[in-house]
């Protein structure tokens, strides 16, 4: 009980909690990606994909309300580390000072923070909610039936002839507005950064920034921050610049051809 007790207390334990609950943010954030990229192969890919997780049904839930708890612990333990950073520099350091006194690095995370926090919670009223004005929910179209069975690395995720959830089309009508596309751009971007920042940080706490593999792990780390903007880019960049078009004869395509 009081080593849970110290996790929340001391500063060393904020950053460790910041820590996990980093890793945990990251590791769904290159899942989704992952399952995400799909939109390049055939519409029943991703659109089998997304109807394999949503029947997952508890177990959804439980891996929502495990994202749900590392977002509100990492923001809790970046207020506290926060005020705490603040009390520390002392009444002198207010004012003019303050701001100069701030890191780039730590005014970066704080703002990088804020703007994904609410990217987040656009994203979800926009695909999984549908409240944030996309024409694919207007449009009453929320089936299409899956031509062929989707297996994913043998296994299987729908099978031929299911009626599914077309997010194939909703990506695809979504990303077709630039002010859309140009959020979500911006946004992972500055999650990159955020990525990128925060994981050198957890090396500087864990010791690591001073070891003989410092240089090779903080360059491992650029390059992944890198390579997850540069796939998350790709998805509205191609659509927005019509690189990637829809597949004939789905819902996206019809309403695309009338603008
Ligand atoms: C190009 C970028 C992205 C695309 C195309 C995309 C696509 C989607 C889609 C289609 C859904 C809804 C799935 C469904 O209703 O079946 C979804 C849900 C979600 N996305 Fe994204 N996403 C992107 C970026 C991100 C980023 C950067 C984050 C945050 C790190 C994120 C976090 C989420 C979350 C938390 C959900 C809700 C999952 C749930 O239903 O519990 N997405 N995304």
């Amino acid at each position: 009980m009081s080593l849970l007790a110290n996790l929340f207390r001391s500063s060393i334990g904020r950053k460790f909690l910041m820590a996990v609950s980093g890793l945990i943010l990251t590791g769904f954030a290159f899942g989704h990606l992952a399952g995400n990229l799909q939109i390049f192969s055939h519409p029943d890919r991703i659109n089998g994909y997304a109807y394999f997780l949503q029947s997952l049904g508890p177990v959804l839930w439980l891996v929502r309300l495990v994202l749900l708890g590392a977002v509100g612990l990492h923001v809790w333990a970046a207020v506290a580390l926060t005020l705490e950073s603040k009390a520390a520099r002392g009444p002198s350091d207010y004012g003019v000072h303050k701001w100069l006194a701030a890191t780039i690095a730590s005014r970066t995370m704080r703002i990088s923070g804020l703007v994904v926090l609410a990217f987040v919670i656009y994203h979800i009223l926009h695909f999984t909610v549908g409240l944030a004005g996309t024409e694919y929910y207007k449009g009453n179209i929320a089936e299409v039936i899956l031509g062929h069975d989707v297996r994913e690395f043998g296994f299987p995720l729908a099978s031929k002839g299911t009626a599914v959830h077309d997010v194939y089309s909703m990506i695809f009508i979504g990303f077709a507005s630039p002010l859309v596309a140009g959020f979500y751009i911006l946004a992972t971007g500055l999650l990159a950064v955020h990525l990128w920042h925060g994981a050198d940080s957890m090396f500087q706490t864990l010791g690591l920034r001073s070891s003989k593999w410092s240089c090779c792990l903080r360059k491992a780390v650029a390059l992944l921050a890198l390579g997850y903007f540069i796939g998350n880019l790709a998805i509205p960049g191609a659509i927005l610049s019509g690189l990637a078009k829809p597949a004939e004869g789905t819902y996206a395509a019809k309403v695309l051809s009338t603008r």
